[in-house]
C-alpha cells in the first residue's frame, strides 16, 4: 500500500534512487550467494516481490520449488536471504546465533517513535535488559504460577461465548488482554476492555503496516525518504504522524496510573507495581514502560489470533474437537474444570494446540533477523547487513515433515503410542535463536487453560442463519506481518451443565 503511494512521486526518482544505492552497495562476493530470481535491471526484484505484497510468503514458497530451501532476493539494494526449512533456520538461527540475532534497521520505527519496541531492538545491550525483565516475569516456572489468574479468565470467556449475542473476535481478545495486563499492569481503571486496549489495537495496526517486510525495506534503503514532503506518501506517513503521539501516551498514561494506585494504596501486584515500588532510575523506569507495553501488545495480537484460529479449527474440524472433549471427560471429573494440573493427561488437547500454530502461522513471515558478520553456510555465502527471514508459511507446508499439510491433524504431533514429540516451547511459531518469544510459556498456559475450559463446557458448530441454513465457514486470513482469521460465525452450546453451573455460581461468588 506505501508503495502505491510512493508511485506518484515519479517512477524515474525512484529509479534514480535505486541505481545509486544499488552502485553503492556492489560487493563481489568469494562465493556464489543462495540462488533466487533474476535481479530485474533498475528496480532490483523490488517488482517481483511488490506485486504480491499482501502475501509475499506465497510468493517464496513457490520460490522454493524453483530455488531450493535458501533463496536470496536484492530488494532495493538490500539482501534478503529467505529460508524456508526448519532444518536451515536451526543451523544458522539457532547454532550459529552470534551471527544471527540482529534486526534490519528499519528507520521508520525510531520515525514512528517505536524505537522502544523490543521485537525491533539490535542484539545488545539494552535488548539484554529487556529479555531479562521478560525473563523475570514471563519464564516456564513463573508463568505456571498464574493458573488461577489463567482458570479465572478462561471461566470468564466461556460463560461470555455462552452468551447467545457474543461476539468471539472481543471475547477473545479481552481474554488475552486480561490476563497480560494482569501481569504487567494489574488492574488499570479502564480495565481490559478500556481505551488503552482500543488505542494500542491502533498502534499494533500502524506498526503492523510500517514493519512488514516489504515496506520496512523501502525505508531501510532509503534512509532520507523522511526529507521529502509528507503529502508524497499519502497514508503512509499520515499513520508515523499518529504513532509518533501514540507512543508517548501508551508508554506513560498506564504507569502514571500505577504509580497513583501505589501512592493511595490500591495497586495490585504487577510487573510495573513491584518496579516501582524498589529503588530505581529514570533509565530504568524507561525499560519497564518499554517492555511493560511491548508485552502487552505483541501478547494480546498474537494470544488472540491463536484463540480464534483454534476456535476456526474446532469448527471445521469436529471429529477432532469430539476427541478432545472425551479426552477431557476421560480424565477429569465431571463437574469439574480442568486446570493445568491436568496437562500431562491430555495430550491430545496439547498436540491440538500445536497444531494451531503450524496450520495457519500467525507471523508468516517471521520477524526478520539481520546478520552481523559474513558467514558461510554451504556453499554459499551470506553478507554481512543481510535480512534473513524464516518462512514460517513455507516451513509449516513442508510435505516432509506434515503431509497432506493444509489439513488440521493434531495427530501428527503424537507418536505411535499417543505421547508428545517436542516441546511446546519450541514450535517454530515462536522464532528462533536469542530473538525467540520470551512469553512463549505464558502464551502457551493462557492458550491451554482456555482451550481446555472452552472443549470442557462447550460444543463449537456452524451458526444458523434466520432460515436455519447453517451458515458455512471459510477459513480466511488477514495479511501483514501478524495475521488472524477474518470473523467468522460460530455457535456456542453447553454440553455439561454441571460444569456451566459450577461457572456461573463461581463468577457470581465474585
Ligand atoms: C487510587 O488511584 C487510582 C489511580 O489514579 C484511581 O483510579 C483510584 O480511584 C484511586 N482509589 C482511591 C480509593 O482513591
Ligand atoms: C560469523 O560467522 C563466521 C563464519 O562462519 C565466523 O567466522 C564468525 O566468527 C561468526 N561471527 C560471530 C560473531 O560469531
Amino acid at each position: 500500500m506505501l508503495f502505491t503511494h510512493i508511485l506518484p512521486l515519479g517512477i524515474s526518482c525512484i529509479i534514480a534512487l535505486v541505481v545509486t544505492s544499488s552502485l553503492v552497495r556492489k560487493r563481489i562476493y568469494p562465493i556464489p550467494l543462495p540462488p533466487g530470481p533474476r535481479p530485474l535491471p533498475f528496480l532490483g526484484n523490488a517488482l517481483h516481490s511488490l506485486s504480491n505484497t499482501k502475501r509475499p510468503w506465497l510468493t517464496y514458497t513457490a520460490w522454493a520449488k524453483k530455488y531450493g530451501n535458501i533463496i536470496h532476493n536484492r530488494i532495493l539494494g538490500i539482501d534478503l536471504i529467505i529460508i524456508n526449512s526448519e532444518t536451515i533456520a536451526r543451523e544458522l538461527l539457532d547454532r550459529r546465533s552470534a551471527n544471527y540475532s540482529t534486526r534490519p534497521i528499519i528507520r521508520s520505527n525510531e520515525l514512528a517513535g517505536l524505537a522502544f519496541n523490543t521485537v525491533f531492538l539490535p542484539y545488545g545491550e539494552t535488548l539484554r535488559r529487556h529479555r531479562k525483565i521478560f525473563h523475570q516475569v514471563f519464564r516456564a516456572e513463573v508463568s505456571v504460577s498464574y493458573h488461577e489468574m489463567y482458570s479465572h479468565y478462561a471461566n470468564e470467556l466461556v460463560i461470555n461465548l455462552l452468551n447467545p449475542t457474543s461476539d468471539l473476535q472481543q471475547h477473545t481478545r479481552v481474554y488475552a488482554a486480561s490476563l497480560i495486563m494482569a501481569v504487567t499492569y494489574g488492574h488499570l481503571a479502564g480495565g481490559h476492555e478500556g481505551p488503552f486496549l482500543t488505542r494500542t489495537r491502533e498502534l499494533l495496526d500502524i506498526v503492523k503496516y510500517i514493519a512488514s517486510p516489504e515496506r520496512a525495506v523501502i525505508f531501510t534503503a532509503f534512509p532520507f525518504i523522511e526529507k521529502l514532503p509528507l503529502r508524497y506518501f499519502g497514508g503512509g506517513l499520515a499513520l508515523i504522524e499518529r504513532s509518533r503521539e501514540l507512543c508517548p501516551q501508551l508508554l506513560n498514561e498506564p504507569f502514571d496510573e500505577v504509580k497513583a494506585q501505589i501512592a493511595n494504596g490500591t495497586a495490585s501486584h504487577s510487573l510495573v507495581a513491584d518496579f516501582l515500588s524498589q529503588a530505581h532510575d529514570d533509565a530504568d523506569e524507561d525499560i519497564i514502560k518499554s517492555v511493560a507495553l511491548m508485552g502487552f501488545m505483541a501478547g494480546v495480537e498474537t494470544t488472540t489470533s491463536a484463540l480464534q484460529t483454534f476456535l476456526l479449527a474446532m469448527v471445521l474440524y469436529p471429529d477432532v474437537q469430539a476427541q478432545a472433549r472425551a479426552e477431557i471427560n476421560q480424565a477429569v471429573r465431571h463437574g469439574q474444570m480442568p486446570c493445568l494440573d491436568d496437562r500431562a493427561s491430555l495430550p491430545y488437547l496439547d498436540a491440538i494446540l500445536r497444531e494451531v500454530l503450524r496450520w495457519h502461522p500467525i507471523i508468516p513471515l517471521g520477524v526478520p533477523h539481520a546478520t552481523l558478520d559474513d558467514d558461510v553456510y554451504g556453499e554459499y555465502f551470506i553478507p554481512k547487513g543481510a535480512i534473513v527471514m524464516v518462512n514460517q508459511w513455507a516451513l509449516s507446508r513442508d510435505e516432509n515433515m506434515f503431509p497432506d499439510a493444509s489439513r488440521f491433524d493434531p495427530s501428527r504431533h503424537l507418536t505411535a503410542d499417543g505421547k508428545l514429540k517436542d516441546p511446546f516451547a519450541s514450535h517454530f511459531a515462536f522464532g528462533h535463536g536469542r530473538r525467540i518469544c520470551p512469553g512463549r510459556w505464558f502464551v502457551e498456559n493462557g492458550l491451554w487453560t482456555a482451550a481446555a475450559a472452552i472443549l470442557a463446557v462447550l460444543r463449537i458448530d456452524h451458526a444458523k442463519d434466520s432460515n436455519g441454513d447453517r451458515i458455512e465457514v471459510i477459513p480466511e486470513f488477514s495479511t501483514g506481518l501478524v495475521v488472524h482469521p477474518e470473523p467468522f460465525h460460530c455457535s456456542f452450546e453447553s454440553v455439561n451443565t454441571a460444569r456451566e453451573g459450577h461457572l456461573r455460581a463461581m463468577m457470581n461468588s465474585k
